[in-house]
């Protein structure tokens, strides 16, 4: 297993690049399958969770091939299973997502429950209420979905989501697009990778509107033909970069970010004493300078659907927090066990208590190194900034949780002057 040595207390200076989006590419990736010419994806990460992905849609009779610029060529032109085993689904929740294309290109479908994770039960009965509406049998048998369509397509309808879920809102359009007949889906999921996906399958002719509102309304089609698209910048690994920043008092330009995007974490930071200069000022692929004080300013903050504070950032913005001055109080609102790293935060000599959801930080001085050990993606991202603020060596244990959702973080904050290694854990 591999770990980061982090030797912390060292400031961060220069230029980063942020990666293409993960959040956009397993859903963009997986909607290929809807398409019956082949494919050509830009500006997908090299990360383990869409090598995994690809690995699953392969298993379908997909051909796949990724060059050496990030593009991906997907060939779905012809698919002889639809089968996604327990073995292949619990490794990735999203995986659950080939349901939809699956049923719309072979009229039928068996993939696993994903089951639980380490930040709550995460249910799909949102995706499966969805999917129902839309015309598909579905059965819950040995924990698997065993999905047929009623009729030879799914068939548009009225469908109001009780919460603004991201991945039914994509399950639901991925349904729709092919549909016979219109889909008004009501309380859909603002966030920006559901309308990055929704111009990508647009890209292979499918017609969307409202994407980005609460109401979006899918015109379904016979057939999509090729999906060519560049995936947008990750706006959690840019949030991610801007809390390393502030943790250590930094100054550093980030390239490749959607600011428009990143407003509700812009914001806090901000309030948190940093400051930012963007150019161009809004966009789609900016530079960001942040500039961190010597010492931030403790800030509340309430995780929220889009435009939100996002929930992928909680545990790095309160890293950031245990070195502030004075006390934030931070609420988790949409996972009910997204607080793993307050334990470890601790060990690093944070002062965090946890009450049903709540978590009180007050910040202290300094911290100080420690052995620690990521408990899920995020947590890891929360665990390296808070040890790259702490004094003397820590160890991040764990870190194939970090290595599912940023591309190459490590080298790119060694760039930034980090003394971070990489090592096997003896
Ligand atoms: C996506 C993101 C994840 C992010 C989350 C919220 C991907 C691959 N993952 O996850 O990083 O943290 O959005 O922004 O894009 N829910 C139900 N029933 C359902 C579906 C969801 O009750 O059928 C609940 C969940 O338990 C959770 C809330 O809805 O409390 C939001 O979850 P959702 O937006 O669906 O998250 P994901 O799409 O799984």
């Amino acid at each position: 297993m591999e770990m980061f040595v982090i030797e912390g207390g060292h400031s961060l200076k220069g230029e980063v690049a942020v990666s293409g989006s993960k959040n956009c590419s397993l859903p963009i990736l997986t909607a290929t399958l809807l398409c019956e010419r082949p494919s050509r994806i830009s500006n997908v990460p090299y990360l383990a969770d869409t090598g995994f992905l690809l690995s699953l849609m392969e298993s379908f009779g997909v051909s796949q091939k990724r060059d050496e610029n990030n593009d991906v060529l997907i060939d779905a032109r012809s698919i002889t299973s639809t089968v996604a085993s327990y073995e292949m689904v619990r490794k990735m929740r999203a995986s659950v997502l080939v349901l939809a294309p699956l049923l719309a290109r072979a009229g039928e479908a068996k993939v696993s429950l994903p089951g639980g994770c380490a930040i709550g039960s995460r249910p799909v009965d949102l995706h499966l209420m969805g999917l129902k509406k839309l015309g598909a049998d579905l059965k819950v048998q040995d924990g698997y979905i065993h999905a047929t369509l009623k009729n030879s397509s799914f068939i548009g309808a009225d469908i109001e989501l009780p919460l603004p879920s991201v991945g039914a809102t994509e399950q639901i359009i991925m349904a729709a697009v092919l549909a016979k007949g219109v889909t008004n889906l009501f309380g859909a999921a603002k966030e920006p990778e559901v309308v990055d996906f929704c111009k990508a399958l647009i890209s292979a002719g499918a017609k969307i509107t409202g994407h980005g509102t609460s109401h979006v309304v899918i015109d379904g089609v016979s057939s999509l033909g090729s999906m060519v698209y560049q995936v947008a910048p990750d706006r959690i690994e840019a949030g991610t970069l801007i809390a390393a920043a502030a943790a250590t008092a930094s100054t550093i330009t980030i390239k490749n970010v959607c600011v428009d995007d990143m407003a509700s974490v812009i914001h806090h930071f901000e309030k948190a004493g940093c400051l930012f200069k963007s150019s161009p000022e809004l966009g789609e692929n900016s530079e960001l300078m942040v500039i961190a004080p010597k010492r931030l300013t403790a800030t509340n903050m309430e995780t929220a659907a889009h435009p939100g504070f996002p929930t992928d950032m909680q545990a790095q913005f309160m890293a950031a927090m245990t070195v502030a001055q004075g006390t934030s109080v931070i609420y988790e609102r949409i996972f009910e066990n997204r607080m793993m790293h307050v334990p470890e935060l601790n060990r690093l000599g944070a002062r965090i208590e946890l009450h049903r959801g709540v978590a009180t930080v007050v910040g202290q001085e300094s911290l100080l190194a420690a052995p620690v050990m990521a408990t899920d993606l995020r947590a890891s991202a929360s665990l390296i900034i808070a040890a790259l603020a702490a004094q003397g060596q820590s160890e991040v244990r764990r870190i194939y949780h970090l290595d599912r959702g940023y591309e190459a973080l490590d080298k790119k904050l060694t760039k930034l002057g980090a003394s971070l290694t990489r090592c096997t854990q003896t």
